[in-house]
């Protein structure tokens, strides 16, 4: 989509928008032509719109100098006009286009609307998202344009929404893509290619280095599949030489089968999701030089897949981890802590002022907190409130969940330094957090749980069907903050 900015109406065709505040006064209403301002009060008059925020009115006009489609949007009362209710009416607008054959559209910024462009052009442009990139009959592609109608110079929110977008439309194709097409390879080809347009520093691992380090939780997970596990370190030095780096680290499993705690049907369809959180970190960085952020970031992500063969792991093994502590697996399902493990201590190796595991870890933060909020647990109250903070924010929302030292011990084992599952179903998410904890070594460190937010088959109106980005513009903004 191509979005212009116009001082005034002049497009003739296509569709024009018409926002209307409940509560609007006469004022700023000033600007709409006079055939607008009819069917407003038209409208109005017969009880048929208010201006509620999930309202719509349409209607055709004839007329030499404007659109022949007019849809006027309930933009509900000025005063609940906030960032969040910016990003649903660009969904909800954003939505129409998408699905309107026209190829201009305009829209009326009003003076109520200028504090919230960015949010209100986010939800406008994620609602443009196309899930059917693999069908191979597409219908054509024409580029939309979309005229902004104000008076103020709105630039650089244009620009900043648009970039953000980019990010959010590259975090949910990999995401969307089965792990056929996305495998570890390919998020190492885009790892480089991320690196080579933005001078990051950049580093693949693959087995030979793996095994050599003694990565032995992330390669026992990658036993059972024939493609080479990787893990993918980003370094991006935005900040001032000395200054401690943020390590993000996500997961990145391709495929989750479960291992031979195998997911039964309807629970394993979706878990090529499973690498959400390594491909929110890719997406960070995506965008991180071009935001111009002024810190020091280094991206961990470690990739594989969990199937089963031959020589998969098994419930009973042990497996010696990075760090040298040895792990009972007592459940192949588990996998994700097991890999992050490694990959958090390859992070600690950095001394970070803050360490941010983002992961699909489980499912339970799912149950606990549906599909909305994040889970937030950690080792820093003050870091969990600055992320929880920017989340609010951008609009990933995330609640808080306990790390209780007696539910920790529920990770020891007999036979073993520690064990990844405790085979009960109590508090599943804290207990996946726990056992990152036993490896972060005091680093202040904040880990999100997306394993309920990531992706969604029944999209809110600011979602698009499958994957979220849920995450995404948290970090961007905890990495502003
Ligand atoms: N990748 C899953 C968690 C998940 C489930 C994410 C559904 C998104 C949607 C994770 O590896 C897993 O299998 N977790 C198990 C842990 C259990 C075996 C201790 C879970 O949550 O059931
Ligand atoms: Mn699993
Ligand atoms: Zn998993």
């Amino acid at each position: 989509m191509k979005i212009k900015v116009l001082r005034s109406l002049k497009a003739k065709e296509g569709v024009l928008f018409a926002p209307v505040f409940s509560d609007a006064t006469k004022v700023s209403l000033e600007n709409f032509p006079k055939e607008v301002k009819s069917f407003l009060e038209l409208v109005k008059k017969n009880e048929e719109f208010k201006g509620k925020k999930d309202q719509f009115a349409k209607t055709y006009i004839e007329s030499k100098t404007l659109p022949e489609k007019l849809i006027l949007k309930g933009f509900g009362k000025i005063k609940n006009y906030t960032a969040a209710r910016a990003r649903e009416m660009g969904a909800l607008i954003g939505k129409v286009i998408a699905d309107d054959k026209a190829r201009e559209f305009s829209l009326y910024i009003l003076p109520e609307m200028d504090a919230h462009i960015v949010e209100l052009l986010e939800g406008l442009l994620s609602a443009q998202y196309k899930v059917d990139a693999h069908k191979s009959k597409k219908k054509k592609e024409v580029t939309k344009i979309l005229n902004l109608i104000t008076g103020k110079n709105i630039a650089a929110q244009i620009k900043r929404a648009e970039t953000v977008n980019r990010a959010t439309g590259f975090v949910k194709n990999l995401v969307n893509w089965p792990a056929n097409i996305v495998d570890a390879d390919y998020l190492a080809k885009e790892a480089r290619r991320i690196a080579r347009k933005n001078n990051y520093k950049v580093a693949v691992f693959g087995n030979k280095e793996l095994k050599k380090m003694g990565w032995g939780l992330l390669l026992g997970v990658n036993q059972g599949t024939s493609r080479e596990a990787r893990c993918l370190v980003l370094e991006y030095n935005g900040g001032k030489r000395n200054e401690k780096p943020i390590v993000l680290v996500g997961k990145g499993v391709i495929f989750d089968t479960g291992g031979y705690n195998l997911k039964p049907t309807n629970y394993i369809e979706t878990m090529h999701q499973d690498m959400a959180g390594g491909a929110t970190v890719l997406g960070v960085f995506e965008v991180l030089k071009e935001l111009g952020i002024k810190k020091n970031v280094i991206g961990v992500i470690p990739a594989v897949e969990n199937l089963i063969d031959g020589n998969a792991y098994r419930p009973s093994d042990i497996l010696k981890s990075y760090s040298g502590k040895t792990v009972e697996v007592t459940n192949t399902d588990a996998e994700g802590r097991l890999i992050l493990a490694d990959a958090i201590t390859y992070g600690v190796q950095f001394k970070p002022g803050a360490l941010v595991t983002i992961a699909t870890l489980t499912g339970a933060v799912g149950v606990a907190l549906g599909s909305r909020y994040a889970g937030i647990l950690g080792n820093n109250v003050p870091l969990r409130n600055r992320i929880r903070k920017a989340g609010l924010k951008s609009g990933d929302l995330t609640w808080p969940l306990p790390l209780p030292n007696d539910y920790k011990k529920r990770l020891d084992s007999k036979v073993a330094d520690l064990r990844n599952h405790d085979l009960g179903r109590e508090a599943g998410s804290s207990l996946g957090a726990a056992f990152l904890e036993r490896f972060v070594e005091g680093t202040h460190w904040c880990h999100i749980d997306i394993g309920g937010t990531a992706f969604t088959e029944k999209p809110k109106p600011t979602q698009t069907f499958g994957a979220t980005a849920h995450g995404l513009k948290l970090l961007l903004n905890f990495l502003e903050s």
